[in-house]
Protein backbone atom coordinates (compact mmCIF):
# COMPACT_ATOMS: atom_id res chain seq x y z
CA UNK A 1 0.00 0.00 0.00
CA UNK A 2 2.50 2.35 0.93
CA UNK A 3 4.62 2.09 -2.24
CA UNK A 4 1.72 2.17 -4.41
CA UNK A 5 1.17 5.76 -2.91
CA UNK A 6 4.39 6.78 -3.28
CA UNK A 7 4.44 5.69 -6.68
CA UNK A 8 0.82 7.85 -7.29
CA UNK A 9 2.54 10.82 -5.50
CA UNK A 10 5.60 10.73 -7.84
CA UNK A 11 3.03 10.67 -10.83
CA UNK A 12 1.52 13.86 -10.09
CA UNK A 13 4.72 15.89 -9.40
CA UNK A 14 5.99 14.61 -12.86
CA UNK A 15 3.03 16.56 -14.28
CA UNK A 16 3.52 19.42 -12.35
CA UNK A 17 7.44 19.89 -13.89
CA UNK A 18 7.02 21.66 -16.86
CA UNK A 19 7.62 19.54 -20.31
CA UNK A 20 10.28 22.07 -21.26
CA UNK A 21 12.85 21.15 -18.44
CA UNK A 22 12.36 17.31 -19.04
CA UNK A 23 13.11 18.02 -22.37
CA UNK A 24 16.35 19.44 -21.52
CA UNK A 25 17.39 17.07 -18.87
CA UNK A 26 16.79 13.89 -20.85
CA UNK A 27 18.83 13.42 -24.44
CA UNK A 28 16.66 10.51 -26.09
CA UNK A 29 18.82 9.47 -28.51
CA UNK A 30 17.41 8.18 -32.14
CA UNK A 31 19.92 5.38 -32.64
CA UNK A 32 22.52 3.61 -30.69
CA UNK A 33 26.00 1.86 -31.69
CA UNK A 34 28.50 -0.85 -30.90
CA UNK A 35 31.47 -1.60 -32.67
CA UNK A 36 31.92 -5.39 -33.82
CA UNK A 37 35.46 -7.06 -34.21
CA UNK A 38 36.43 -10.50 -35.83
CA UNK A 39 38.19 -12.63 -33.89
CA UNK A 40 40.73 -14.57 -36.13
CA UNK A 41 41.31 -17.44 -34.23
CA UNK A 42 37.55 -18.61 -33.59
CA UNK A 43 36.37 -16.73 -36.96
CA UNK A 44 33.50 -15.26 -33.91
CA UNK A 45 32.13 -11.57 -34.24
CA UNK A 46 32.19 -9.98 -30.82
CA UNK A 47 31.31 -6.53 -29.16
CA UNK A 48 31.87 -4.43 -26.36
CA UNK A 49 30.07 -3.06 -23.46
CA UNK A 50 29.99 -1.30 -20.38
CA UNK A 51 28.18 -2.35 -17.65
CA UNK A 52 28.22 -2.82 -13.82
CA UNK A 53 28.86 0.34 -11.45
CA UNK A 54 31.43 0.91 -11.79
CA UNK A 55 31.35 0.70 -15.24
CA UNK A 56 33.91 -2.12 -16.95
CA UNK A 57 33.77 -3.35 -20.67
CA UNK A 58 32.85 -6.55 -21.30
CA UNK A 59 33.62 -8.36 -23.87
CA UNK A 60 31.14 -10.51 -25.56
CA UNK A 61 30.48 -12.87 -28.63
CA UNK A 62 27.84 -11.61 -31.04
CA UNK A 63 24.60 -14.05 -31.26
CA UNK A 64 22.30 -12.69 -33.60
CA UNK A 65 19.84 -15.25 -32.72
CA UNK A 66 20.19 -14.88 -28.96
CA UNK A 67 17.35 -14.50 -26.69
CA UNK A 68 18.93 -12.15 -24.23
CA UNK A 69 22.30 -10.91 -22.78
CA UNK A 70 23.98 -13.11 -20.82
CA UNK A 71 27.50 -12.82 -18.96
CA UNK A 72 29.75 -14.80 -16.59
CA UNK A 73 29.12 -13.73 -12.96
CA UNK A 74 30.38 -17.02 -11.14
CA UNK A 75 34.17 -15.06 -12.20
CA UNK A 76 34.77 -10.96 -11.32
CA UNK A 77 31.44 -9.74 -11.00
CA UNK A 78 31.15 -6.36 -9.24
CA UNK A 79 28.49 -4.02 -9.07
CA UNK A 80 26.99 -2.17 -6.83
CA UNK A 81 23.66 -1.78 -8.58
CA UNK A 82 23.37 -5.50 -9.26
CA UNK A 83 19.64 -6.23 -9.18
CA UNK A 84 18.44 -10.08 -8.73
CA UNK A 85 14.49 -10.25 -10.28
CA UNK A 86 12.69 -12.08 -7.72
CA UNK A 87 10.05 -14.46 -8.94
CA UNK A 88 6.52 -12.81 -9.33
CA UNK A 89 8.16 -9.34 -10.52
CA UNK A 90 7.27 -7.68 -13.67
CA UNK A 91 10.89 -8.40 -14.72
CA UNK A 92 10.42 -12.00 -14.39
CA UNK A 93 7.45 -11.66 -16.38
CA UNK A 94 8.91 -9.57 -18.87
CA UNK A 95 11.57 -12.05 -19.53
CA UNK A 96 8.68 -14.95 -19.54
CA UNK A 97 10.60 -16.89 -16.95
CA UNK A 98 9.09 -19.68 -15.91
CA UNK A 99 11.20 -20.76 -13.02
CA UNK A 100 11.68 -19.72 -9.59
CA UNK A 101 14.20 -20.50 -7.43
CA UNK A 102 16.80 -20.78 -4.70
CA UNK A 103 20.90 -21.10 -4.35
CA UNK A 104 23.01 -22.22 -1.09
CA UNK A 105 26.22 -20.67 -1.96
CA UNK A 106 24.81 -16.54 -1.95
CA UNK A 107 23.89 -14.10 -1.87
CA UNK A 108 26.17 -12.57 -4.37
CA UNK A 109 25.31 -12.01 -8.16
CA UNK A 110 24.00 -15.12 -10.07
CA UNK A 111 23.22 -16.83 -6.55
CA UNK A 112 20.01 -15.58 -4.36
CA UNK A 113 16.56 -16.88 -3.31
CA UNK A 114 13.79 -16.66 -4.53
CA UNK A 115 14.81 -14.99 -8.05
CA UNK A 116 13.34 -16.17 -10.85
CA UNK A 117 15.64 -18.01 -14.15
CA UNK A 118 16.56 -18.08 -17.81
CA UNK A 119 18.79 -20.82 -19.63
CA UNK A 120 21.60 -18.95 -21.09
CA UNK A 121 22.87 -20.63 -24.33
CA UNK A 122 25.98 -21.12 -25.92
CA UNK A 123 25.56 -22.24 -29.21
CA UNK A 124 28.76 -23.03 -30.27
CA UNK A 125 29.55 -25.88 -27.79
CA UNK A 126 25.50 -26.40 -28.06
CA UNK A 127 25.02 -25.95 -24.21
CA UNK A 128 22.83 -24.13 -22.09
CA UNK A 129 22.91 -23.64 -18.25
CA UNK A 130 20.31 -22.22 -15.20
CA UNK A 131 20.66 -18.70 -14.95
CA UNK A 132 19.63 -16.37 -12.45
CA UNK A 133 17.62 -13.16 -14.66
CA UNK A 134 18.97 -9.62 -12.92
CA UNK A 135 19.34 -6.18 -14.17
CA UNK A 136 22.10 -3.81 -13.44
CA UNK A 137 23.23 -0.25 -15.26
CA UNK A 138 24.49 -0.58 -19.41
CA UNK A 139 26.35 2.10 -21.06
CA UNK A 140 26.23 2.81 -24.50
CA UNK A 141 27.23 5.40 -27.20
CA UNK A 142 24.48 6.73 -29.13
CA UNK A 143 24.79 7.82 -33.04
CA UNK A 144 23.20 10.32 -35.62
CA UNK A 145 24.24 7.58 -37.98
CA UNK A 146 27.51 9.27 -38.96
CA UNK A 147 29.36 9.19 -35.88
CA UNK A 148 29.26 8.01 -32.30
CA UNK A 149 27.42 10.55 -30.24
CA UNK A 150 26.96 10.76 -26.41
CA UNK A 151 26.96 7.83 -24.28
CA UNK A 152 23.86 6.69 -22.79
CA UNK A 153 23.19 4.49 -19.78
CA UNK A 154 19.95 2.34 -19.08
CA UNK A 155 19.97 1.61 -15.39
CA UNK A 156 18.17 -1.48 -15.46
CA UNK A 157 19.31 -3.75 -18.02
CA UNK A 158 17.83 -7.50 -18.36
CA UNK A 159 20.06 -10.17 -18.43
CA UNK A 160 20.81 -13.37 -17.32
CA UNK A 161 24.25 -14.83 -15.20
CA UNK A 162 25.55 -17.57 -16.94
CA UNK A 163 28.61 -19.47 -15.68
CA UNK A 164 32.27 -19.92 -16.27
CA UNK A 165 32.10 -23.29 -17.70
CA UNK A 166 29.78 -21.60 -20.65
CA UNK A 167 32.29 -19.54 -21.68
CA UNK A 168 34.03 -22.83 -23.33
CA UNK A 169 34.45 -22.43 -27.04
CA UNK A 170 33.91 -18.90 -27.00
CA UNK A 171 37.09 -16.02 -28.14
CA UNK A 172 39.70 -15.33 -25.42
CA UNK A 173 38.38 -12.81 -23.07
CA UNK A 174 34.95 -12.99 -23.72
CA UNK A 175 32.28 -12.89 -20.85
CA UNK A 176 29.31 -14.09 -22.24
CA UNK A 177 26.88 -13.27 -25.19
CA UNK A 178 25.29 -10.39 -26.88
CA UNK A 179 21.65 -11.92 -28.02
CA UNK A 180 19.93 -9.93 -31.08
CA UNK A 181 17.70 -12.49 -31.09
CA UNK A 182 13.14 -12.21 -31.27
CA UNK A 183 12.36 -11.61 -27.67
CA UNK A 184 11.31 -9.26 -25.42
CA UNK A 185 14.92 -9.13 -23.66
CA UNK A 186 16.81 -9.18 -26.42
CA UNK A 187 19.30 -6.06 -26.75
CA UNK A 188 17.65 -4.43 -29.74
CA UNK A 189 13.93 -4.43 -27.75
CA UNK A 190 15.66 -3.95 -24.82
CA UNK A 191 17.49 -0.68 -26.14
CA UNK A 192 14.36 0.28 -28.34
CA UNK A 193 11.98 0.39 -25.15
CA UNK A 194 14.12 2.02 -23.42
CA UNK A 195 14.61 4.71 -26.09
CA UNK A 196 11.33 4.52 -27.46
CA UNK A 197 12.98 4.30 -31.21
CA UNK A 198 11.82 2.24 -34.05
CA UNK A 199 12.41 -1.40 -33.70
CA UNK A 200 14.91 -1.76 -36.12
CA UNK A 201 19.06 -2.99 -35.84
CA UNK A 202 21.01 -3.18 -38.20
CA UNK A 203 24.88 -5.02 -38.59
CA UNK A 204 27.39 -4.79 -41.23
CA UNK A 205 29.87 -7.45 -40.40
CA UNK A 206 33.40 -6.23 -41.80
CA UNK A 207 35.80 -8.77 -43.34
CA UNK A 208 38.69 -7.46 -41.35
CA UNK A 209 39.95 -8.93 -38.29
CA UNK A 210 42.10 -5.39 -37.90
CA UNK A 211 39.29 -3.25 -38.06
CA UNK A 212 35.49 -2.58 -36.56
CA UNK A 213 32.41 -3.47 -38.22
CA UNK A 214 29.22 -1.88 -36.35
CA UNK A 215 25.81 -3.08 -35.39
CA UNK A 216 23.27 0.11 -35.23
CA UNK A 217 19.85 -0.18 -33.20
CA UNK A 218 17.15 2.37 -34.29
CA UNK A 219 16.39 3.32 -38.04
CA UNK A 220 18.90 4.61 -40.71
CA UNK A 221 20.44 6.80 -41.67
CA UNK A 222 23.97 4.08 -41.11
CA UNK A 223 26.18 6.34 -43.06
CA UNK A 224 29.60 4.67 -44.35
CA UNK A 225 32.42 6.37 -45.61
CA UNK A 226 32.53 8.33 -48.14
CA UNK A 227 29.52 9.83 -47.29
CA UNK A 228 27.50 6.64 -48.62
CA UNK A 229 24.12 6.14 -46.49
CA UNK A 230 23.34 2.33 -46.81
CA UNK A 231 20.24 2.67 -45.46
CA UNK A 232 19.01 3.93 -48.90
CA UNK A 233 18.16 1.01 -51.35
CA UNK A 234 17.77 -1.65 -49.07
CA UNK A 235 15.77 -4.80 -51.02
CA UNK A 236 13.00 -6.34 -48.23
CA UNK A 237 12.44 -10.16 -47.91
CA UNK A 238 9.95 -10.72 -44.64
CA UNK A 239 11.12 -12.61 -41.52
CA UNK A 240 9.63 -15.82 -40.99
CA UNK A 241 8.75 -17.27 -38.15
CA UNK A 242 10.19 -20.88 -36.72
CA UNK A 243 7.42 -22.35 -33.83
CA UNK A 244 9.76 -24.13 -32.27
CA UNK A 245 12.99 -23.15 -30.41
CA UNK A 246 16.46 -23.37 -31.71
CA UNK A 247 17.83 -23.28 -28.77
CA UNK A 248 20.29 -26.13 -27.11
CA UNK A 249 17.53 -26.67 -24.56
CA UNK A 250 13.27 -25.62 -24.22
CA UNK A 251 10.28 -25.39 -22.80
CA UNK A 252 7.91 -27.47 -25.06
CA UNK A 253 6.08 -24.52 -27.13
CA UNK A 254 8.74 -22.27 -27.08
CA UNK A 255 9.35 -20.38 -30.26
CA UNK A 256 12.73 -19.83 -32.09
CA UNK A 257 14.30 -16.31 -31.13
CA UNK A 258 16.60 -16.93 -34.32
CA UNK A 259 15.87 -14.81 -37.92
CA UNK A 260 14.41 -17.22 -40.27
CA UNK A 261 14.05 -15.88 -43.84
CA UNK A 262 12.04 -17.41 -47.03
CA UNK A 263 14.71 -19.27 -49.69
CA UNK A 264 12.25 -20.37 -52.67
CA UNK A 265 15.42 -22.20 -54.37
CA UNK A 266 19.44 -21.23 -55.50
CA UNK A 267 20.75 -20.69 -59.00
CA UNK A 268 24.57 -20.48 -59.74
CA UNK A 269 25.06 -18.72 -62.95
CA UNK A 270 21.54 -18.10 -63.38
CA UNK A 271 21.27 -22.06 -63.64
CA UNK A 272 18.45 -23.74 -60.84
CA UNK A 273 20.40 -26.18 -58.20
CA UNK A 274 17.99 -28.99 -58.36
CA UNK A 275 16.91 -29.28 -54.76
CA UNK A 276 14.57 -31.10 -52.73
CA UNK A 277 12.40 -28.30 -51.75
CA UNK A 278 10.71 -29.39 -48.81
CA UNK A 279 13.67 -28.95 -47.15
CA UNK A 280 13.66 -25.65 -47.55
CA UNK A 281 10.57 -24.78 -45.48
CA UNK A 282 9.91 -25.41 -41.68
CA UNK A 283 7.87 -28.44 -40.68
CA UNK A 284 5.48 -28.30 -37.37
CA UNK A 285 8.71 -30.00 -35.74
CA UNK A 286 10.60 -26.91 -36.41
CA UNK A 287 12.60 -28.72 -38.97
CA UNK A 288 13.85 -27.44 -42.46
CA UNK A 289 14.07 -23.52 -43.72
CA UNK A 290 16.95 -20.99 -43.97
CA UNK A 291 17.84 -18.62 -41.01
CA UNK A 292 20.77 -16.51 -40.69
CA UNK A 293 23.49 -16.29 -38.04
CA UNK A 294 26.45 -15.18 -36.70
CA UNK A 295 28.28 -17.99 -34.94
CA UNK A 296 28.60 -20.08 -38.07
CA UNK A 297 31.47 -18.59 -39.95
CA UNK A 298 30.30 -20.36 -43.37
CA UNK A 299 26.78 -21.05 -44.55
CA UNK A 300 25.71 -24.80 -43.76
CA UNK A 301 23.77 -26.69 -46.43
CA UNK A 302 21.92 -30.01 -45.70
CA UNK A 303 24.08 -32.75 -47.88
CA UNK A 304 21.63 -32.80 -50.21
CA UNK A 305 22.23 -29.66 -50.97
CA UNK A 306 25.84 -28.95 -50.78
CA UNK A 307 26.33 -31.81 -53.26
CA UNK A 308 24.01 -30.61 -55.98
CA UNK A 309 25.36 -26.92 -55.01
CA UNK A 310 28.63 -27.69 -55.04
CA UNK A 311 28.11 -30.09 -58.27
CA UNK A 312 26.18 -27.15 -60.18
CA UNK A 313 29.11 -24.58 -59.11
CA UNK A 314 32.39 -26.52 -60.45
CA UNK A 315 30.31 -27.86 -63.73
CA UNK A 316 30.21 -23.69 -63.93
CA UNK A 317 33.86 -23.16 -63.20
CA UNK A 318 34.51 -26.36 -65.76
CA UNK A 319 37.77 -24.34 -67.23
CA UNK A 320 39.32 -23.58 -63.79
CA UNK A 321 42.07 -26.09 -61.95
CA UNK A 322 40.23 -27.81 -58.96
CA UNK A 323 42.94 -28.72 -56.09
CA UNK A 324 42.91 -31.32 -53.48
CA UNK A 325 40.16 -29.90 -50.70
CA UNK A 326 40.94 -27.81 -47.82
CA UNK A 327 38.70 -28.83 -44.34
CA UNK A 328 36.33 -27.60 -43.79
CA UNK A 329 35.65 -27.01 -47.38
CA UNK A 330 34.67 -29.72 -50.04
CA UNK A 331 35.82 -27.90 -53.50
CA UNK A 332 39.10 -25.89 -53.94
CA UNK A 333 40.77 -24.37 -57.08
CA UNK A 334 43.85 -22.83 -58.19
CA UNK A 335 43.94 -19.05 -57.75
CA UNK A 336 46.06 -18.58 -60.35
CA UNK A 337 42.58 -19.16 -62.82
CA UNK A 338 40.77 -16.34 -61.39
CA UNK A 339 40.52 -12.79 -62.59
CA UNK A 340 39.36 -10.19 -60.54
CA UNK A 341 36.71 -7.62 -59.52
CA UNK A 342 34.82 -5.05 -57.72
CA UNK A 343 33.26 -7.83 -55.85
CA UNK A 344 36.06 -10.82 -55.18
CA UNK A 345 37.21 -13.37 -57.79
CA UNK A 346 35.29 -13.67 -60.70
CA UNK A 347 33.12 -16.60 -59.98
CA UNK A 348 29.93 -17.37 -60.97
CA UNK A 349 27.25 -15.15 -59.22
CA UNK A 350 24.91 -17.61 -56.44
CA UNK A 351 21.60 -16.10 -55.89
CA UNK A 352 19.23 -16.86 -53.14
CA UNK A 353 15.57 -16.91 -55.00
CA UNK A 354 13.22 -15.13 -52.64
CA UNK A 355 9.28 -14.78 -52.31
CA UNK A 356 9.37 -13.41 -56.23
CA UNK A 357 11.50 -14.64 -59.29
CA UNK A 358 12.84 -10.85 -59.84
CA UNK A 359 13.95 -10.92 -55.74
CA UNK A 360 17.23 -12.77 -54.76
CA UNK A 361 19.79 -12.16 -52.17
CA UNK A 362 23.26 -12.25 -54.55
CA UNK A 363 26.76 -13.40 -53.48
CA UNK A 364 29.87 -12.49 -55.13
CA UNK A 365 33.16 -14.07 -55.24
CA UNK A 366 33.97 -11.89 -52.09
CA UNK A 367 31.13 -13.51 -50.15
CA UNK A 368 31.61 -16.87 -51.65
CA UNK A 369 34.76 -17.88 -52.61
CA UNK A 370 37.69 -18.36 -49.43
CA UNK A 371 41.37 -17.70 -49.71
CA UNK A 372 43.21 -20.86 -48.10
CA UNK A 373 46.72 -20.33 -48.75
CA UNK A 374 48.34 -18.10 -51.04
CA UNK A 375 47.42 -20.20 -54.50
CA UNK A 376 44.16 -21.88 -53.24
CA UNK A 377 40.70 -20.41 -52.94
CA UNK A 378 37.48 -22.39 -51.74
CA UNK A 379 34.13 -22.22 -51.95
CA UNK A 380 33.04 -20.83 -48.65
CA UNK A 381 30.16 -23.43 -48.16
CA UNK A 382 29.98 -26.33 -45.84
CA UNK A 383 28.29 -29.79 -45.61
CA UNK A 384 26.25 -29.53 -42.30
CA UNK A 385 25.14 -33.76 -42.63
CA UNK A 386 21.76 -35.38 -43.74
CA UNK A 387 18.87 -34.39 -41.41
CA UNK A 388 20.06 -30.88 -39.41
CA UNK A 389 17.33 -29.30 -37.85
CA UNK A 390 17.74 -26.33 -40.00
CA UNK A 391 18.61 -26.97 -43.65
CA UNK A 392 20.21 -23.74 -44.79
CA UNK A 393 22.50 -21.43 -42.27
CA UNK A 394 23.84 -18.43 -43.60
CA UNK A 395 27.18 -17.86 -41.92
CA UNK A 396 29.04 -14.83 -41.25
CA UNK A 397 31.57 -14.57 -44.45
CA UNK A 398 28.29 -14.54 -46.33
CA UNK A 399 27.25 -11.60 -44.32
CA UNK A 400 30.43 -9.65 -44.10
CA UNK A 401 30.04 -6.37 -46.19
CA UNK A 402 26.80 -6.51 -46.27
CA UNK A 403 24.33 -4.42 -44.88
CA UNK A 404 21.27 -6.38 -42.57
CA UNK A 405 18.59 -4.31 -41.28
CA UNK A 406 15.98 -6.55 -39.27
CA UNK A 407 12.59 -4.46 -39.15
CA UNK A 408 11.06 -6.83 -35.80
CA UNK A 409 8.26 -3.80 -35.76
CA UNK A 410 7.59 -5.19 -39.67
CA UNK A 411 8.89 -8.52 -39.42
CA UNK A 412 11.16 -7.80 -42.42
CA UNK A 413 14.43 -8.25 -43.42
CA UNK A 414 16.70 -5.18 -45.62
CA UNK A 415 19.89 -6.21 -46.77
CA UNK A 416 21.84 -4.19 -49.12
CA UNK A 417 23.75 -6.98 -51.17
CA UNK A 418 27.71 -6.05 -51.47
CA UNK A 419 28.43 -2.93 -50.30
CA UNK A 420 32.20 -3.29 -52.41
CA UNK A 421 29.81 -2.48 -55.88
CA UNK A 422 29.03 1.02 -53.50
CA UNK A 423 32.85 1.43 -53.14
CA UNK A 424 32.57 1.00 -49.05
CA UNK A 425 32.94 -1.74 -46.59
CA UNK A 426 31.72 -2.61 -43.03
CA UNK A 427 35.22 -1.26 -41.54
CA UNK A 428 33.95 2.37 -43.10
CA UNK A 429 31.98 3.67 -40.04
CA UNK A 430 33.93 6.91 -38.69
CA UNK A 431 34.18 6.12 -35.40
CA UNK A 432 35.49 9.55 -34.43
CA UNK A 433 33.42 11.27 -31.60
CA UNK A 434 32.72 13.97 -30.97
CA UNK A 435 32.17 13.46 -27.12
CA UNK A 436 35.85 12.06 -26.45
C1 LIG B 1 18.37 -19.47 0.65
O1 LIG B 1 17.52 -20.02 1.63
C2 LIG B 1 18.04 -21.20 2.25
C3 LIG B 1 17.01 -21.69 3.26
O2 LIG B 1 15.79 -21.85 2.66
C4 LIG B 1 19.36 -20.90 2.91
O3 LIG B 1 19.92 -22.11 3.37
C5 LIG B 1 20.31 -20.27 1.91
O4 LIG B 1 21.52 -19.89 2.55
C6 LIG B 1 19.69 -19.07 1.24
N1 LIG B 1 20.58 -18.60 0.19
C7 LIG B 1 20.85 -17.31 -0.02
C8 LIG B 1 21.71 -17.01 -1.17
O5 LIG B 1 20.42 -16.41 0.70
C1 LIG C 1 12.65 -34.37 -49.44
O1 LIG C 1 12.93 -34.07 -48.09
C2 LIG C 1 11.94 -34.52 -47.18
C3 LIG C 1 12.31 -33.94 -45.81
O2 LIG C 1 13.57 -34.38 -45.40
C4 LIG C 1 11.86 -36.03 -47.21
O3 LIG C 1 10.88 -36.47 -46.33
C5 LIG C 1 11.55 -36.49 -48.62
O4 LIG C 1 11.62 -37.87 -48.68
C6 LIG C 1 12.56 -35.90 -49.60
N1 LIG C 1 12.14 -36.18 -50.97
C7 LIG C 1 12.95 -36.71 -51.87
C8 LIG C 1 12.39 -36.90 -53.22
O5 LIG C 1 14.10 -37.04 -51.61
C1 LIG D 1 35.94 -19.47 -67.35
O1 LIG D 1 34.59 -19.39 -67.68
C2 LIG D 1 33.94 -18.26 -67.15
C3 LIG D 1 32.45 -18.41 -67.41
O2 LIG D 1 32.23 -18.99 -68.65
C4 LIG D 1 34.53 -17.02 -67.77
O3 LIG D 1 33.88 -15.87 -67.23
C5 LIG D 1 36.00 -16.98 -67.40
O4 LIG D 1 36.60 -15.87 -68.02
C6 LIG D 1 36.67 -18.26 -67.86
N1 LIG D 1 38.01 -18.25 -67.32
C7 LIG D 1 39.05 -18.67 -68.02
C8 LIG D 1 40.37 -18.65 -67.31
O5 LIG D 1 38.94 -19.06 -69.15
C1 LIG E 1 35.07 11.58 -39.21
O1 LIG E 1 34.29 12.33 -38.32
C2 LIG E 1 34.98 13.42 -37.72
C3 LIG E 1 34.03 14.03 -36.69
O2 LIG E 1 32.83 14.45 -37.28
C4 LIG E 1 35.37 14.41 -38.79
O3 LIG E 1 36.08 15.49 -38.20
C5 LIG E 1 36.25 13.70 -39.80
O4 LIG E 1 36.54 14.55 -40.88
C6 LIG E 1 35.54 12.46 -40.35
N1 LIG E 1 36.45 11.69 -41.19
C7 LIG E 1 36.29 11.56 -42.48
C8 LIG E 1 37.33 10.75 -43.20
O5 LIG E 1 35.34 12.07 -43.08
Amino acid sequence: MASSFHFLLLCSLLFLIPSHSIAKKSFHPKALLLPITKDSSTLQYLTLIRQRTPLVPIKLTLHLGGQLLWVDCDKGYVSSTYMPAHCGSSECSIARSKTCGECYSGPKPGCNNNTCSLMPDNPVIRTSTDGEVAQDVVSIQSTNGLNPGKVVSIPKFLFTCGSTFLLKGLASGVKGMAGLGRTKISLPYQFSSAFRFHRKFAICLSSSTTSNGVIFFGNGPYVLLPNIDVSKSLIYTPLIKNPVSTASSYFKGEPSAEYFIEVKSIQINEKAVPLNTTLLTINKEGYGGTKISSVNPYTVLETSIYNAFAGVFIKELANITRVASVAPFGACFSSKNFGSTRVGPAVPPIDLMLQSKSLYWRIFGANSMVQVSNDVLCLGFVDGGSNPRTSIVIGGYQLEDNLLQFDLANSRLGFSSSLLFRRTTCANFNFTSHYN
